[in-house]
């Protein structure tokens, strides 16, 4: 049987469970051209928040009645489809189901052999890219940078910080909670790591970078992303990667009002999405496949087992209960 989670109603702040309609059905049969996925993993991200909403965006929102859109792996158990045969592990856009029917259009194939599935969603996935092109493309970091990552301990924070630092860059990273804090500093080799929760982040910030910041990657928006703005270096580039903080916002989104520091430091301050480097994934991969051979990269992942978990797990992104790139088993 296929358990699928099809999108009932438009969340307004923290999405309740009742969003969803949770589905069985028989698995589905497919046609000439297609093939049939078995879902292994199912990627949980923050942008599956997003998606939920009603307007334009970076990418078209799941409709009302449709199965939530995420980032799937699974295996080939039925083809009809010339390039992908039974066995086959690929990946794609399988959305929050057991299994998955497609044309293949989007979906490519992975090598078990090479690396843990889950990683194909984490640091070789998208996130890994985000972090990737974000920290060297638009963060145009080099040695000596002094770099500030917020969400620093998540799946795109962690990689983003790892990679600065295997440039040369002084790192510091902004975590919520002494534990993931000590994490990042001993585990992950960053130089410093601060607390936003703590009453003295606006101190500790200070003290972490007496002379400012080259780069500031920024996942978290809001009041950190204010304050970052005021340690500006002259020529800093602001990475705009997300903004949780605001996502389950009732009101208005806080933007920036320390944002006159981008022009007396010469700064810039840039938005990114991720799918604009998709044809540049396999030299990302391959990189950093080599960097986490060599130990200079660590892949950390979070995963849940069951897709009746998935409302609660998902949440888990918002409370920040969990470890680099989260995950839901489904197999
Ligand atoms: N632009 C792109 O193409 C692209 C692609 C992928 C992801 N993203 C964005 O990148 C960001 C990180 O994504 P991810 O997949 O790596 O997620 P993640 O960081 O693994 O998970 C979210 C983390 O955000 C932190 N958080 C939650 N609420 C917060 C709040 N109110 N204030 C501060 N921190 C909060 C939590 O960690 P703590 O315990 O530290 O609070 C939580 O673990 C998201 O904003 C996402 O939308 C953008």
């Amino acid at each position: 049987m296929n358990t699928i989670y099809i999108l009932k109603k438009r969340p307004f702040g923290i999405p309740e469970a009742d969003i969803w309609k949770r589905q069985t059905e028989a698995v589905p049969q497919i046609s000439d051209g297609e093939v049939l996925v078995k879902h292994h993993y199912i990627s949980l991200d923050p942008a599956i928040r997003g998606w939920m909403n009603e307007g334009k965006s970076y990418i078209e929102p799941v409709n009302l009645g449709d199965v939530m859109r995420a980032g799937t792996i699974g295996i080939v158990e039925a083809s009809k489809h010339a390039h992908f045969k039974v066995g086959d592990y690929i990946t794609g856009w399988g959305g929050v189901q057991n299994y998955a029917v497609t044309n293949g259009k989007g979906w490519h194939k992975i090598d078990p052999s090479l690396a843990p599935l889950p990683m194909y969603l984490g640091v070789l996935g998208m996130t890994g890219m985000t972090a990737y092109f974000g920290i060297l493309e638009v963060g145009k970091i080099s040695a000596g940078d002094v770099v500030l990552i917020s969400g620093a301990a998540g799946a795109v924070g962690s990689v983003a910080g790892q990679i600065a630092k295997l440039k040369g860059c002084t790192v510091i990273g902004i975590a919520g909670g002494p534990d993931k804090c000590r994490h990042l500093i001993e585990n992950l080799g960053f130089d410093a790591a601060l607390d936003y929760k703590s009453d003295t982040i606006v101190n500790d910030l200070k003290q972490a970078c007496p002379k400012g910041i080259d780069v500031f990657f920024d996942n978290v928006g809001g009041e950190i992303l204010d304050l970052a703005l005021t340690k500006l270096r002259r020529h800093a580039r602001v990475i705009i990667c997300g903004a949780i903080s605001q996502y389950n916002s009732k009101t208005r989104i806080k933007g920036p009002s320390n944002y006159l520091s981008l022009l007396v430091n010469r700064a810039t301050m840039q938005g990114m999405v991720v799918f604009d480097y998709a044809d540049r994934y396999q030299e990302a991969a391959i990189t950093m496949a080599g960097w986490i051979q060599s130990g200079q990269l660590k892949s950390e992942e979070t995963i849940v087992d069951g897709i009746d978990n998935f409302h609660d797990t998902f949440l888990r992104l918002f409370t920040g209960d969990k470890q680099g790139k989260l995950l839901l088993k489904v197999i």
